[in-house]
């Protein structure tokens, strides 16, 4: 690292990972799929498989948080999820595929009661 100055860009580096590490933190409440939980997905989407749904909550948290805290999904019924989707699809500015993506991983996480899963978090498989 030696003759690198510390430049502006750089305070930014720090700073974005300031963030992430603040990001992380929080991450937890936001339940990441298991394999019981594509299973479960499966009754609405039959291609849906692990990679779709942990991409979906990837694309929650960096396009749904600019403007307030990301909504658990147990706090609405899929109905509801379906209408609020589409409202701030726009908002986000999300291609179809993504708000698709979103709409799984929230539909299918909106049955799951976080504190249930973070008991079990150690056991189960990670996507
Ligand atoms: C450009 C700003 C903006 C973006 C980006 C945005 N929202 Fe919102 N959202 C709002 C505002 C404003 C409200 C209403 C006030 C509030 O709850 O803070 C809201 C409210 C909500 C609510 C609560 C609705 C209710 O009935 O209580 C949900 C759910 C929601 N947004 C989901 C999303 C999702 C999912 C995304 C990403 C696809 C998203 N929002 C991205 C601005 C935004």
């Amino acid at each position: 690292m030696r003759g690198v100055r510390w430049t502006g860009a750089m305070g930014k580096l720090v700073f974005l990972g300031v963030w992430l590490g603040v990001l992380r933190m929080c991450a937890p409440a936001l339940v990441e799929p298991t394999q019981e939980d594509v299973m479960r997905a499966r009754r609405w989407w039959q291609d849906v498989d692990s990679l779709q749904l942990a991409t979906g909550r990837k694309l929650y948290m960096q396009k749904c948080s600019g403007c307030h805290y990301l909504y658990p999904p147990h706090r609405f019924t899929p109905e509801q999820w379906r209408k609020n989707i589409a409202e701030y699809a726009d908002e986000a500015r999300l291609t179809p595929q993504e708000q698709e993506l979103i709409l799984r991983y929230v539909i299918t996480m909106s049955e799951v009661d976080p504190r249930e899963r973070r008991q079990t978090k150690k056991t189960g498989q990670k996507p």
